[in-house]
């Protein structure tokens, strides 16, 4: 694929490309949790986009995303696109400008290999490859870490009003790890990801709901709400991190049921990625199994961020002996489970066929490892 790219490049473009790669991601634990200063348990993987770029001599940029058969310019002196797959980039260059950061035009070449909807962060990979790549044809001085924040602002308002787990993993994340990140300072451990015996792999659903969007940004509302009544009783909470279950008791007057629901899901899921790590760091696969089946039934249940063609998959993975453990991932309502399956596991045959007479879907699987974040190849 990089092949290819390079050589498409240099024909079009008549030049030597850099290459950045930005790589999707995956998360083990911690859902829902990275808004609300929570903790996650991300890891990059393999699949990834990768940018072709050159520099111009003038204030265009011209972008070919080889993978949508289209391409576009942008203008620097007044950038503006209507079109729906550049509104990472036009967000990344607004950033670029609130941050004055001064660039002049560029080529760039699009491809790769992360399927979209499948809830491994696509969108995230767009905005900080993009980042990247600028950064080092243009020799800009902001940092890896730098770059999680200026790509979320940048794909804030573009629809999921997101956290910044998918940035951090897929720019600080490292071959084998996973990144045990704490949103509340954004303080971070690397943990092995792999596990002896066991092995990570990923149920793409196939399923984009259209009420994604909308759903998962009135689950950070009703968690800003519920937090906001709290605070009015005391101050000293400054998010649902500073609560545990038995503080949360004091405040029950003040929130409905479903917000009690959505912060006992909250506190249990941060209690769940430490719980996870010893696992993980004891090779306790029973334990480790248990958390991601827990993780999934408060996200089904007190968070209402599944659906059925999630819920029939981690289901169906609970009765199988060869899984140890699995759950939906991401923001929910489709996208993919994570599971943690036993070395010997293999032929899926028949739930790819139930799943398919059911839903009458496909249903992808896509075994995972975690691998480098962000890089620019040699
Ligand atoms: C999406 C968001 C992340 C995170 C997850 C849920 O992937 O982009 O920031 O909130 O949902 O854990």
């Amino acid at each position: 694929m990089i092949e290819t790219l390079r050589k498409r490049f240099t024909e079009y473009f008549n030049e030597e490309p850099i290459i950045c790669r930005a790589p999707g991601r995956v998360n083990i634990i911690g859902e829902h949790t990275d808004y609300n200063d929570g903790l996650v348990l991300p890891f990059p993987i393999e699949k990834a986009i990768y940018f072709a770029a050159s520099k111009r001599q003038d204030q265009e940029i011209h972008i070919h995303a080889l993978d949508l058969g289209e391409e576009t310019v942008i203008d620097l002196n007044n950038p503006t696109s209507d079109l729906q797959w550049t509104r990472f980039f036009m967000g990344a260059l607004r950033v670029l400008r609130e941050d004055q950061h001064s660039i002049c035009g560029f080529n760039v070449m699009i491809n790769g290999d992360i399927p979209f909807g499948a809830g491994i962060s696509s969108s995230s990979a767009l905005t900080c490859g993009f980042l990247f790549t600028i950064k080092h044809l243009f020799d800009l001085n902001y940092s890896k870490r730098d770059i999680v924040f200026m790509a979320s602002r940048a794909e804030n308002g573009t629809g999921v009003n997101g956290g910044k787990m998918d940035q951090f993993a897929i720019c600080m994340g490292e071959e084998n790890k996973a990144i045990l990140l704490d949103c509340r300072d954004y303080s971070y451990q690397l943990i092995d990801s792999e596990v002896k015996g066991a092995k990570w792999c990923l149920f793409n659903t196939n399923v984009e709901h259209n009420l994604a969007e909308t759903e998962y940004n009135d689950r950070r509302a009703d968690c800003e709400s519920a937090l906001t009544a709290i605070q009015e009783r005391n101050p000293e909470i400054h998010s649902l991190r500073d609560l545990n279950e038995e503080k949360l008791n004091d405040f029950i007057d003040l929130i409905s049921k479903t917000e009690f629901d959505r912060l006992t899901h909250v506190i249990n899921e941060n209690n769940r990625v430490l719980a996870m790590v010893k696992a993980l760091t004891e090779t306790n696969l029973h334990m480790a199994g248990e958390l991601l089946f827990e993780s999934h039934q408060s996200l089904s249940e007190l968070y209402e961020v599944s659906c059925e063609e999630l819920d029939f998959i981690v289901e169906n993975l609970k009765k199988r002996e060869d899984c140890i453990g699995a759950r939906m991932m991401g923001g929910g309502f489709g996208g993919s489970v994570i599971a943690l399956l036993k070395d010997h596991a293999e032929d899926f045959e028949d739930l790819e066929s139930r799943y398919l007479d059911s839903f009458n879907l496909q249903m992808d699987i896509i075994p995972v490892r975690s691998k480098n974040g962000i890089s620019i190849l040699t």
